[in-house]
């Protein structure tokens, strides 16, 4: 086959040889890590509690700062805070904790905030906002105060307020969590018909098996993409053994 027929795929996100180290702790938690997210790429990343895959996404976003290896999203070097500002309204983070996302007093004015932000008028963000209300079925929620929301409302509302920028890559921390089974259904569907590139980490291996083309683990700060190939379930001796698992 002539290899220049498929030319590879953009490569949105790109991380070689990245290493992390918390302030005061005795080892790194990413270590000369390597990811490359490309253009169509629907990634999951289920790993143990601890390995490392929230500081991942955090040092995506410049949140935490490699004390080595390069980072070059959308094809432009990472290297100063005015770049990772840069893409920081292109790139949506769904953080672990919704409480790190949701700041305003109401549902409404939390989802209109980024579009707001990103210069839209009052009326356009309110548009946009309540048309993503609608899109997650929390159209109900729009006047309520988010700090009583339930966790698994605010869930939700943190996920509008992402997927009201228009991201251009999504990087989900654990979406589903504290998500009822329908809601969940719901997400899967809703993620499958977006027609962007996403990283989303989680535990549950039926959804990420639902939502993504390609699962991969994380282990001594890298990442592992050795289960590419097919889903089966059987017991042996990989880290996956007990999941059902590609390889
Ligand atoms: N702000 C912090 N300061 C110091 N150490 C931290 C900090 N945040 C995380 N760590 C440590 O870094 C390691 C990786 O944490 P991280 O939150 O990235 O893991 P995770 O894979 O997302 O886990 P989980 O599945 O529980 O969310 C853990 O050992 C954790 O204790
Ligand atoms: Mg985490």
């Amino acid at each position: 086959m002539n290899p220049d027929a498929h030319p590879p795929l953009a490569s949105l996100i790109k991380l070689e040889n990245v290493s992390f180290t918390y302030p005061g702790a005795d080892k790194p938690v990413l270590d000369k890590l390597a990811l490359d997210i490309r253009q169509g790429d629907r990634i999951g990343l289920m790993a143990p509690n601890g390995s490392g895959k929230t500081t991942l996404l955090h040092t995506i976003m410049g949140l935490c700062r490699p004390e080595s290896g390069s980072i070059r999203i959308f094809d432009t070097p990472m290297e100063d805070e005015e770049d990772f500002s840069g893409i920081r309204t292109r790139v949506g983070l769904l953080f672990q904790d919704s409480d790190d996302q949701l700041f305003c007093p109401t549902v409404l004015d939390d989802v209109a905030f980024g579009p707001l932000n990103l210069g839209a008028t009052r009326h356009e963000a309110m548009d946009v906002a309540i048309k993503t209300l609608k899109t997650l079925g929390i159209k109900d929620l729009e006047n309520q105060i988010t700090h009583r929301l339930s966790g698994g409302q605010k869930r939700l509302v943190a996920l509008a307020a992402v997927l009201a920028m228009s991201p251009e890559i999504l990087l989900l921390d654990e979406p589903t969590s504290g998500l009822d089974t329908g809601v969940k259904l719901k997400l899967a569907e809703i993620l499958n018909h977006l027609d962007i590139s996403y990283l989303i980490i989680s535990h549950e291996f039926d959804f990420l098996n639902a939502v993504t083309n390609r699962i991969f683990s994380m282990e001594e700060g890298k990442i592992l993409t050795d289960d590419e190939i097919h889903v089966h379930h059987h017991e042996h001796v990989h880290k996956h053994g007990r999941h059902p698992h590609r390889h």
